[in-house]
């Protein structure tokens, strides 16, 4: 009986503290998603930003760019080889991916494949013993926080079988099979269209490469001129459009084809599938090591850095390892520099010390959606939305400062990705005047500006795809930039 009249005093409790609390407002949503969205594999890669290419082979001992497959393997000798300092030298750059060309034009495999002998066994490097790829992946899974990405070359201008449809592609397959079975977890795989002028008719049997990599690989990004997860930007010099879509149909892509190359380096607002470009370029002329060639300077670097990074694309910057096996000191000291320049610039967001304001925001005030989203360093979930006011298609966002005034070459902007790649068209103002026409923003948007000295920075987003979403803005001061 006591344990009665006990549990009745609990529910009568229960039920005036539910009368004495008022009932608290609904917490507002976030907004529906504006399909296509990234993969969860496509969001990871995005926030790399900068990753890293590396070309070696026979060709950085020939000082060839494409090697004839006649090459004899006993030139491969990189007696100093330390895949550690490559590592080493793209942490320092603040580098997360590297990609290394298992097997170029050329044919020559880095690692000891069974289906041929034109390979590292037949070197001379460690009397036979050695595998550059088990050597590489070793060193960047001690080193933590960089993973791994490979290249398979498609064109093999050594073995037999190419240009022989069925038996190239079973050997292609294969070895496909060991560098995917053997080697750990990779991130990203490369494949391009080239094809020897000897074998035009040679069929690349992609779908059934990119089948056994999804089978084989769970995380991994498929590259190729036609994604399936990141596709090619449409040049070598990693320049994006100045309009940049991450979004574009598939089904108008197809590989090693030259009359796509603008679609695919604008991408296409109406696309019905995610598939963001990555910008590749090499830090020196040539993809591999040539003793007569020197790094780009930086400010070359910074500008590729804008142009690809800063137009919503990763940078992918080759840096190849010379005939010693080593990244040569000259390419290291310069992606120090690189990375300095990059941290000196975007390290200091000036815009903290503004007071942010927005035309409106969802939910409304301590909804969950105000415009001071847009200064946390969270760049991808926390983001300012406006209120969803139907026709209206105006939105704006805005920072100052109430005294003196800020003095910036560089305004940055970045979108909610996540939930789609949305502005299409948007307008940057300073005290009022107009100092930029934009388009697309997409997940970072980079504009380099002459020097200015204003109080109010306003941005506003003339049109988009539903509601613009912006997770992050910045006002910065780039040293390194004299547009003159
Ligand atoms: C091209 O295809 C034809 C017919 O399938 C074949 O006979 C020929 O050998 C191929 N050419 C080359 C260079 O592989
Ligand atoms: C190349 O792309 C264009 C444009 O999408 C298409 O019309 C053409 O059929 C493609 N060519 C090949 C060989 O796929
Ligand atoms: C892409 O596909 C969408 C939907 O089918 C279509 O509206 C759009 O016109 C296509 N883009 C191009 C360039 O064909
Ligand atoms: C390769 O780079 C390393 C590191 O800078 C250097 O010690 C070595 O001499 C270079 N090798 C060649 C062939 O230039
Ligand atoms: C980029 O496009 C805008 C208009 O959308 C234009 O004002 C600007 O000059 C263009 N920049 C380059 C480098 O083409």
């Amino acid at each position: 009986m006591a344990k009665f009249w006990c549990s009745l005093w609990i529910i009568t409790i229960l039920q005036l503290s539910q009368l004495a609390i008022s009932r608290p407002e609904r917490v507002p949503t976030p907004p529906l998603p504006v399909l296509p969205l990234p993969t969860f594999s496509q969001l990871k890669w995005q926030q790399r930003e900068l990753i890293m290419f590396l070309h070696f082979g026979v060709n950085t001992f020939t000082d060839s760019e494409w090697g004839t497959g006649k090459e004899n393997p006993a030139i491969f000798n990189p007696v100093g080889l330390n895949a550690n300092q490559w590592v080493t030298a793209a942490a320092e750059a603040g580098i997360s991916l590297m990609i290394l060309t298992a097997k170029h034009h050329d044919g020559f495999c880095l690692w000891p494949s069974k289906y041929t002998d034109h390979s590292v066994a037949s070197s001379p490097w460690k009397n036979g013993h050695g595998d550059v790829v088990q050597e590489f992946v070793t060193a960047v899974k001690a080193h933590g926080g960089i993973d791994a990405g490979l290249y398979l070359s498609p064109w093999d201008r050594h073995d037999q079988r190419y240009g022989h449809d069925l038996q190239y592609n079973e050997y292609y397959l294969a070895q496909l099979q060991e560098l995917l079975n053997k080697y750990g977890r990779v991130k990203e795989i490369w494949f391009d269209g080239a094809k020897g002028k000897n074998a035009k008719n040679m069929s690349y049997y992609f779908t059934d490469w990119f089948a056994m990599v999804r089978e084989l690989q769970s995380s991994i990004n498929i590259f190729s001129d036609a994604g399936p997860d990141v596709r090619w930007v449409g040049n070598e010099q990693g320049v994006a459009g100045n309009t940049s879509w991450s979004t574009i149909n598939s089904t108008s892509l197809s590989i090693g084809n030259a009359s796509i190359i603008d679609y695919l380096n604008t991408g296409d607002p109406k696309g019905t599938n995610w598939l963001p470009a990555e910008c590749d370029v090499s830090i020196r002329k040539g993809w591999f090591w040539h003793k007569s060639q020197s790094p780009k300077k930086l400010s070359e670097l910074l500008e590729i850095y804008y142009n690809s990074v800063g137009r919503n694309c990763v940078m992918l910057l080759n840096v190849p390892p010379n005939s010693t096996g080593l990244i040569s000191e000259a390419d290291v000291q310069r992606l120090k520099e690189f990375r300095s320049a990059i941290d000196t610039i975007f390290s200091t967001n000036l815009a903290e010390k503004c007071f942010i304001k927005a035309s409106s925001q969802r939910g409304g005030k301590g909804g969950g959606f105000g415009p001071e989203n847009a200064l946390d360093s969270d760049h991808l979930w926390t983001y300012w939305a406006p209120r969803d006011d139907g026709d209206k298609k105006e939105h704006w966002i805005e920072m100052g400062v109430p005294n003196g005034g800020l003095t910036f070459n560089v305004v940055r902007i970045q979108e909610a990705i996540g939930l789609g790649q949305r502005i299409i068209r948007h307008e940057i103002y300073v005290d009022g005047k107009k100092l930029v026409e934009g388009t697309t923003v997409g997940y970072k948007r980079l504009h380099r500006l002459d020097e200015v000295h204003g109080r109010d920075v306003r941005i506003i987003i003339k049109e988009s795809r539903g509601l613009p979403l912006i997770s992050s803005v910045g006002l910065h001061f780039d040293p390194y930039w004299n547009p003159n």
